[in-house]
Parts: C-alpha cells; structure tokens; sequence
C-alpha cells in the first residue's frame, strides 16, 4: 500500500505535467486500453483488456492505493496523454516497479514518456528517497526500450522466451536504476554499467569487455 504522503501534488516538467488521477480519466483509460496496439505493447496477455478488467484495474491500480499513479498531461493546453506508476513500493529496501503508458498514440516517439519518466525518477530518488526503480519491457518493443536506455536504465536481466507474441518467443527484459546512477546522470558523470550486467536485445554484451591496456 502506498502511503498518501508519498503522493505528489504535481510534477512539472518543461513539456508535461504529472498530476494525481481523477475518476474522470477513466474513459480516457478504457478507450487507451481497448486498443490492440497497446495491448500489445503492455500486455501479458496478447488481448486488450475487457472493459470491466479495466474498470477494476482503474479502481484498484489507479486510484486506489496500490501504486503510485500519476497521469501525464501535456502542459499547453493540459491534454491528458497518458499514465505512469510506481508499484511495489517496498521501504525496507528503497524498491519500486515503474510502469509508463502513453495511451495517446499520436503522441508517441515526441519525447513525452521519456520526460514524464524522469519526473517520476526525480520523485522517487530525490523526495521519496528509493534506493532501486526497476521495470520490465518485452523484446520487441523497440521504443521503449530505447527511451528507457536514453533515460539510464541498465539492462540487468531477461526472463528468456517469457512471451509468445505474433508466432514465436520473445524474451521479456528487466532493467533498474539505482540512486547513485540518477544522481551520477544529475550532476553529468557518466555512468559505466558493467557489460555483464547490461546486454543488448540478443543477450550480447553492448560494450565489449576491454583488452588489456591503451
Ligand atoms: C514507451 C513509451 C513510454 C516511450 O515514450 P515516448 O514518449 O514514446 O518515447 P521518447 O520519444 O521519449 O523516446 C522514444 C525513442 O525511441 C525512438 N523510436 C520511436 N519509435 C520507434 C520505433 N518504432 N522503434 C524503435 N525506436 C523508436 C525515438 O526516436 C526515441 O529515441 P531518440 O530520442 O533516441 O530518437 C511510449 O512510447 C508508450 O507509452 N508506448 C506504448 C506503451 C508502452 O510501450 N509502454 C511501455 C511498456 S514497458
């Protein structure tokens, strides 16, 4: 459960503002999560989900206390364009999931989900003072996957052929921050992520271990 306190009241951003979801949103969700598209992108299951699922998903992981969800609005104008949460919070151990939707589709690949994203990195390291945001992304969705390695995020592991999609297995993978990154990318160091642990789509190191000296 997460605590109220945890809540912020807004998030602002140069392009996006985060604010606490309203029972008015919900159309907005149903419409985002009939869509095949994202069901696909988002979905263990390859099928959208059912209206009633997301009536009850609304309630519960929205705007109930089980994650801390914020929805994305574009600043000019307040356009809501999507959703993002963080869920499992766990205080012993300074750990949350992040979980993002732009339901928006004409708003995808502009920059926003990756804004909003580090908004809510900026909450959960900064105010709320985690240690580890985690998150999983399936294979094949290559701009995800893109946008959360340009925000930072290391690849730390694949549950291997986790997810049968249009005809064959696709691996889902997992990927973290941790405060120390966040606070390494604030202040403009960069950060080396040991090839172990951080590999490309097909499980290969991305950066090739190196060789002995210059
Ligand atoms: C994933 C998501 C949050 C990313 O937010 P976004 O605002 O679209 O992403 P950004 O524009 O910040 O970054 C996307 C990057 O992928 C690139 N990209 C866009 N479309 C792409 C595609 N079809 N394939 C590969 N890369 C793509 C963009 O060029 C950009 O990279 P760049 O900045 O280096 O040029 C958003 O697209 C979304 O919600 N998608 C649908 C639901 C989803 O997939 N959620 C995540 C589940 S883990």
């Amino acid at each position: 459960m997460v605590a109220r306190a945890w809540f912020p009241h807004e998030l602002v951003g140069e392009r996006v503002v985060l604010r606490r979801h309203t029972p008015a949103n919900l159309p907005a969700f149903r419409r985002w999560y009939a869509d095949p598209e994202v069901a696909h992108l988002t979905r263990y299951q390859g099928e959208p989900m059912r209206p009633d699922e997301v009536d009850r998903f609304f309630a519960a992981r929205v705007l109930g206390p089980d994650s801390l969800a914020m929805a994305i609005h574009l600043r000019g104008g307040g356009r809501l364009i999507g959703t993002c949460a963080l869920s499992g919070l766990d205080p012993d151990n300074g750990s949350a999931l992040f979980h993002i939707t732009i339901g928006e589709k004409d708003c995808w690949g502009k920059g926003y989900g990756s804004e909003a994203t580090r908004l809510m990195l900026a909450h959960a390291f900064e105010t709320l003072r985690l240690h580890r945001i985690g998150l999983s992304v399936f294979e094949f969705n290559e701009r995800a996957i893109r946008a959360y390695r340009k925000i930072g995020f290391v690849v730390e592991g694949r549950a291997r052929e986790a997810i049968w999609r249009d005809g064959r297995w696709w691996d889902e993978i997992m990927m973290s921050m941790l405060d120390r990154e966040w606070a390494a990318l604030r202040t403009g160091q960069t950060t080396v992520p040991s090839p172990s642990a951080e590999a490309d789509a097909a499980g290969r190191p991305l950066a090739a271990p190196r060789r002995g000296g210059r």
